[in-house]
């Protein structure tokens, strides 16, 4: 039976509900209540676990100088031991102690889109312990703007490292009630302030090498970072369209399976009218074999398709609520208990680069261009 649900109603101010051990703390997202984020911010100090919101997805957050609150991590995510953890800051100045070279256009950066979505990977100080950045020489660094992070970031006293807050290999949450689904029990509190605003997460910038480069499309566009930069590469595994064996995989997360839904998932790209009828024939056959069918569509194509449950992301054109839509159908897709999961391609413009790069995931590459 699962464990009761009941509220802590100690502290007037501090109202929430527990879920097998895991207290769900409600923040005001605009004004964050103070006596909540200290509360949360004690955790983090003792060394333990809090899931926090974050302009991209929800992060799980742990004290990033202290070895044991890391290990804690890694356990509760299941997370491989080699991915390493960004570091999330509140002043921008706290980048000058984690890494120890910060080069012009990192400093461009910086000023251009932090607080953000942006995370560089800079060569590392000894500041953080090892295994928070997995032995690596470098460190990814950013510094949020959700309201809600900054202060507990702030309260903390300590940069907070924080990976997605979803367990390893499953799509990362966009709710604290995905969080809930998939840590109670593991972690000590959510700070719940409603759905995140991006949807997806930060890009990841390598700012080590000549000409920066890529690993992770998100929350800051391509367009964006060349426009501020001028030079901008794409590491070909930000765009893979096949599981890359690289020797030397540069974020060694992004070898492991991302995102995954439990429904054997296909994705389908090309041109739209094309994509359409083939998504079509395909889930006739589907479902002619008696297996339950979604389809996550666009809303110019919703209305196209006979399926058990048909989703759609917005509107083709619109990358943003694409990104923001896209995980929380993926985990709807899972509580509807489709057996099938078939994907429109979108757009590789602005966010939609993002959202391919993590559909080809989700899908595992199971892609079929027509
Ligand atoms: O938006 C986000 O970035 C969210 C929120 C919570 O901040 N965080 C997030 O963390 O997505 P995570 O752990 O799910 O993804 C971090 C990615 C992984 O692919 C990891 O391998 C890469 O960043 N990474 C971390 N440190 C790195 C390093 N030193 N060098 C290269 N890649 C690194
Ligand atoms: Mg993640």
């Amino acid at each position: 039976m699962p464990a009761p649900d009941y509220i802590v109603a100690s502290k007037p101010d501090n109202i929430g509900k527990k879920v097998k051990g895991t207290l769900w703390l409600k923040v005001n997202a605009k004004t964050p209540e103070i006596e909540k984020i200290r509360t949360a911010a004690n955790v983090i100090k003792n060394g333990g676990l809090v899931a926090f919101p974050t302009e991209t997805v929800y992060g799980l957050g742990a004290d990033a100088l202290n070895p044991e609150a890391i290990a804690k991590i890694f356990e509760a995510k299941e997370r491989p031991p080699d991915n390493p953890i960004i570091v999330h800051i509140a002043d921008k100045q706290d980048v000058y102690k984690l890494a120890r070279e910060v080069q012009k256009n990192a400093e461009k950066l910086i000023r251009r889109f932090w607080p953000g979505p942006l995370t560089l990977i800079l060569k590392r100080s000894s500041l953080v312990p090892d295994i928070t950045v997995v032995g690596l020489d470098t460190i990814a660094i950013r510094m949020p703007s959700n309201k809600v992070a900054l202060a507990l970031i702030n309260e903390s006293g300590s940069p907070i490292a924080a990976p997605s807050a979803n367990l390893a290999g499953k799509p990362s949450p966009t709710e604290a009630q995905h969080v809930i689904n998939d840590l109670a029990g593991r972690i000590d509190i959510v700070l719940d302030a409603g759905p995140t605003k991006i949807g997806v997460e930060s890009t990841v910038i390598d700012m080590t090498t000549p000409i920066p480069k890529i690993l992770r499309p998100g929350g800051i566009s391509y367009e964006k970072l060349k426009s501020v930069i001028g030079s901008v590469e794409l590491h070909p595994i930000a765009v893979a369209e096949k599981k890359m064996r690289l020797t030397k995989v540069p974020s060694p997360g992004m070898k492991h399976r991302h995102y995954a839904p439990e429904a054997e998932m296909s994705l389908i790209e090309g041109e739209p009218d094309k994509v359409v009828r083939r998504i079509q024939e395909l889930a006739a056959l589907h479902m002619a074999k008696g297996r339950k069918v979604g389809i996550l569509a666009t809303d110019e194509s919703q209305s196209s398709y006979e399926a058990d449950v048909v989703k759609s992301l917005g509107s083709r054109n619109d990358t943003e609520t694409i990104a923001k839509n896209l995980f929380r159908l993926l985990r709807e897709f899972d509580r509807e208990k489709v057996d099938v999961i078939i994907a429109e391609g979108v757009t590789r413009r602005g966010l939609g680069l993002a959202v391919m790069n993590r559909l080809r995931r989700a899908a595992n590459f199971n892609i079929l261009k027509v």
